[in-house]
């Protein structure tokens, strides 16, 4: 082992077999953490090839069960974001790309530094269980069209271990760490397609819009290595994606929007993504078959179905309600330039740790002009009579900042599926 730390250190290559057994010694102790974390460390400065990226993803996948799903009964379709603030693409898109016909099994974690969970959000809903068995897991996928579950400790045991140490020894940011964790629980949760949603801003691990490409393509490359079909996003986390930011107050804005009342840039990445899962299960016409899903509510039926599916209770979800706020105001007049989305997500977090329904409602977005005295969120739950220090996390200029974009980019990996997503490719 220590001879692999020292080659990365110097630069060079491990090869499949050494990553084989870096990843298994760490799993039965004989390699210990302070020689993984050293070299991910390694990995960090020097950089990984993409074929030891795909080693290791490899290496992780065999550390722990895989499940599978009967592709005669047709296209099983999973997706992952890299980590968001109100991220609740998740909550909606699942079902609203099950009401048009996907078969949607999504394996969810949770709250990770100030980025929310799915398995956080939707444990909110009383009675909900997200600690599916494998049969029920595919169970639900064939009867409802979607499920979301908890990754089962057996699956990927190794990432739970190196994401942890990575954690704790500042080694997230690296391309080829961040991209073997991520595929090897999609391989192992068993779809035949991936949607990957890679964030990009301030409050994403890939800043820089060009490295979160990279990672989006790494991603599909490492997919189609598997002989996995898939669609990266590329999008924006310079702001939170909808307006509020915590765990059952998410839940009620996915409701909310498929409910048909949905802020517009929300909507504009769920559907797409909607979209692109569908596109995946080989369906033509995807996006005008997510809108009318949309219009017509089959979504939100199809979130009330899989909700009832995993023993939530569905009045209690449709009565779940923001309760009594005190809104944060702006202390001056000017255009939002920038918000402080990290800060936010740990609030959100921390506001909904004893209160399912405690968090933040963000009023404003960039390039709003505010005056002063303008709410700029509104806090709720037990502990939010600490929210006016908040005000702080925006910042507010004489000039109209540009516009960023939500959307940066998206990108099939054609490599296997020239025509990927078509019914006359699959
Ligand atoms: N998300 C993951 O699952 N793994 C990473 O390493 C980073 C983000």
């Amino acid at each position: 082992m220590r001879a692999c730390i020292e080659r990365k250190r110097e630069g060079g290559d491990l090869s499949p077999e050494e990553w084989t057994r870096i990843v298994a010694g760490l799993m039965d102790g004989r390699v210990d953490e302070a020689q993984f974390a050293a070299l991910c460390m390694a990995c960090v400065w020097r950089g990984m090839s993409f074929d030891e990226a795909f080693a290791m993803t490899r290496a992780m996948v065999e550390s722990g069960d895989q499940l599978s799903f009967d592709r005669q009964e047709g296209v099983v379709v999973d997706k992952h974001s890299s980590g968001g603030v109100s991220d609740i693409v998740s909550l909606a898109a699942v079902p609203l790309a099950a009401a048009c016909g996907a078969r949607v099994a999504k394996l969810s974690g949770r709250a990770l530094g100030h980025t929310g969970g799915t398995i956080d959000k939707l444990e909110t809903i009383p009675g909900l269980r997200t600690a599916l068995s494998t049969e029920e897991f595919a169970e639900q996928v064939r009867n409802t069209g979607c499920a979301i579950a908890a990754q089962s400790a057996t699956i990927v045991p190794a990432d739970k271990r190196i994401y942890a140490l990575r954690d704790r020894t500042g080694t997230v940011p690296a391309l080829g760490l961040i991209s073997s964790s991520i595929v090897s629980k999609k391989i192992a949760g068993g779809a035949h397609a991936f949607v990957f949603d890679v964030k990009t801003g301030p409050a994403a691990f890939m800043q820089e819009p060009e490295k979160a490409k990279e990672l989006g393509r790494w991603l599909l490359e490492i997919a189609a290595r598997f002989g996995r079909r898939a669609t990266a996003f590329v999008t924006d986390m310079s702001e939170p994606l909808g307006r509020c930011i915590g765990t059952g107050v998410e839940v009620v804005e996915a409701r909310e929007m498929l409910q048909g009342n949905g802020d517009p840039r929300a909507v504009q990445l769920v559907t797409a993504i909607a979209a692109a899962l569908v596109n995946e299960c080989g369906f033509d016409e995807p996006e005008a078959l997510v809108m009318r899903a949309l219009s017509s509510g089959s979504g939100f039926e199809k979130f009330r179905e899989m909700i009832a599916a995993q023993g939530g209770d569905v009045s209690a979800f449709e009565n779940m309600q923001l309760g009594e706020s005190i809104a944060v105001r702006a202390r001056s007049g000017g255009y939002v330039s920038s918000i402080d989305v990290v800060r936010l997500g740990h609030a959100g977090r921390r506001l909904s740790t004893h209160d399912p329904l405690g968090g933040l409602r963000v009023d404003v977005r960039i390039g709003d002009y505010v005056e002063t005295g303008t709410p700029l969120l509104h806090a709720y739950g037990r502990d939010r009579d600490h929210a006016a220090q908040f005000a702080d996390a925006f910042t507010l200029s004489e000039s109209k900042p540009a516009p960023v974009p939500l959307i940066y980019d998206v990108q099939i990996n054609s490599v296997l599926y020239p025509q990927s997503g078509r019914a006359a490719a699959l």
